[in-house]
Order: C-alpha cells, then structure tokens, then sequence
C-alpha cells in the first residue's frame, strides 16, 4: 500500500463507522417524501418532519465530507479545500447538534429509551456545539493544534451514532433491554468515541503550532509535519 493510499484509511474508516445511522436516514427521508416504508414509519416524525429532516441531511453532510478533513495528505494537497469545506462543515454541524437538541428537548422519547439518555444528548450536543466554537476560535488565531484537537473532539461526539450501533448491540446482550441498559449502552458510545479521539490528538501532535500569533499557519503545520 502506497503512502498516498494509507492516507485515505482513516477517512474510509470514519465513512465506514457513519453508513449504519446514514442509511437509516436515508430510508427515513425516502419514508417521508411517501416513498416505500424501508422502516417503520415513525407518527413523531410524520406529524413534524422539519426537525429530523435538518438533523439526517446536515448529520450526512458532516460525516461524510467531515472524514475527508482527516485525510493528511489531501489535506496538504488541498489546503483551500480543507478551508471551504471546514465552513461548511462548521453550519452542518451547528444543524446537526441544533437538530438533535430539537428532537430531544421538544420531542416525545423513543419508547425505549430513558432519562439518561435525554441528559446525555443534551450534554454531548451542547459539548458539541462548544467543540466547534472552540475549533473556529482557535484557527482564527492561529493555534492549528487547539484547532485540530477541538474539530476532533466535535467529530467524534456527531459520530457516536455510528458507534451507537455497535454499543447498543452489545450492550444489549451484556446488560440486557432495559431503557436504563439501554441508554448506557448508547452513552458508552460518547465516551468511546472521545477516549479513541484523545488518544488520536496526542498520537500525532501538530509539530511548531503558530499559538496564538494570529498568523495563518503553513500547510505543513496544518498536517502535523516539521515545517
Ligand atoms: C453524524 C452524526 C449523526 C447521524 C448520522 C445521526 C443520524 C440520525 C438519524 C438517521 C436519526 C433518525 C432516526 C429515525 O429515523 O428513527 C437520528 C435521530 C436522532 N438523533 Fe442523530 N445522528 C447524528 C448525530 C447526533 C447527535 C450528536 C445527537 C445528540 C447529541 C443526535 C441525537 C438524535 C436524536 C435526539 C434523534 C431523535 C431520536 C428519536 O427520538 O427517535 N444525533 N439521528
């Protein structure tokens, strides 16, 4: 495997780990605009579908173009790329948390689930929100590691409903169905998720970070290289 190749390993995992939650929204919005039922319908959603909507087409647009910032070498290919897609990434992102604290605040609960996991999402979306404040704030600097650390920690929180699939399967076999069980289970993704995403920012630091300068950074600080 060539270098270049290896670069794209990390995305296509992200992408990967995203497609569970990202087809069942799409077999949501084919269910919505009336086109065949691929799951059960849903009366919550089909009584006020704007909500769900926003959250399932913003969660895709900052999946799937949010793993392409975490391509190294793209990145250093494509600076002005990494720029454009960044801003867009920050709007979908402020959707997809936005929409999420809609569902949960105004939202009657999924039948399964429990009051740990109403606290849950509104302290992951509101940290999410506040990843990404921290993320913009920090590039506006100049300090591309606080930057990075932070758009990853934002990353890692949205991307907890793919790891959801895995943790809820599990949990549900350990732990059983109950919605307490349940919930922790889900709740295990987060934490799974920042615990990876933490050990990912301290395994390649950004190497002689313009900290605070307010200076744009090189590229070859952006991708973590000796400049
Ligand atoms: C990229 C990341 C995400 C993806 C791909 C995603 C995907 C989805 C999908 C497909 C649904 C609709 C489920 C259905 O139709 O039954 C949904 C619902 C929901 N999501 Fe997300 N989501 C993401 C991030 C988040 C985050 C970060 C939160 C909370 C902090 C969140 C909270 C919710 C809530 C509260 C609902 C409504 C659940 C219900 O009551 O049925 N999502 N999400």
């Amino acid at each position: 495997m060539t270098t270049r190749q290896r670069g794209w390993r990390v995305p296509a995992a992200l992408v990967a780990l995203s497609a569970i939650p990202l087809l069942a929204g799409t077999a949501r919005l084919v269910e919505l605009a009336g086109g065949p039922a691929l799951i059960p319908a849903d009366t919550r959603f089909a009584a006020s579908p704007l909500p769900v909507v926003v959250h399932i087409v913003c969660a895709a647009v900052y999946a799937l173009l949010g793993a392409l910032q975490f391509a190294p070498g793209f990145r250093r290919r494509r600076p002005g790329w990494h720029r454009a897609a960044g801003r867009v990434l920050v709007v979908a992102g402020l959707g997809v948390t936005l929409s999420a604290l809609w569902l949960t605040l105004f939202f009657p609960p999924q039948p399964d689930s429990g009051p740990l996991l109403f606290v849950l999402r509104v302290v992951f979306g509101s940290a999410m929100i506040a990843s990404l404040g921290l993320g913009v704030a920090a590039i506006r600097r100049g300090d591309v590691a606080t930057h990075r650390a932070w758009m990853t920690r934002a990353y890692a929180i949205a991307l907890a409903a793919g790891t959801q699939a895995f943790t809820e399967g599990i949990g549900g076999a350990v732990l059983g169905h109950s919605p307490l069980a349940l919930d922790a289970s889900r709740g295990a993704a987060w934490v799974i998720n920042l615990a990876v995403a933490e050990w990912a920012i301290r395994r390649h630091p950004v190497m002689g970070a313009a900290s605070g300068t307010g200076r744009r950074p090189s590229v070859a600080v952006v991708v973590g290289e000796r400049p």
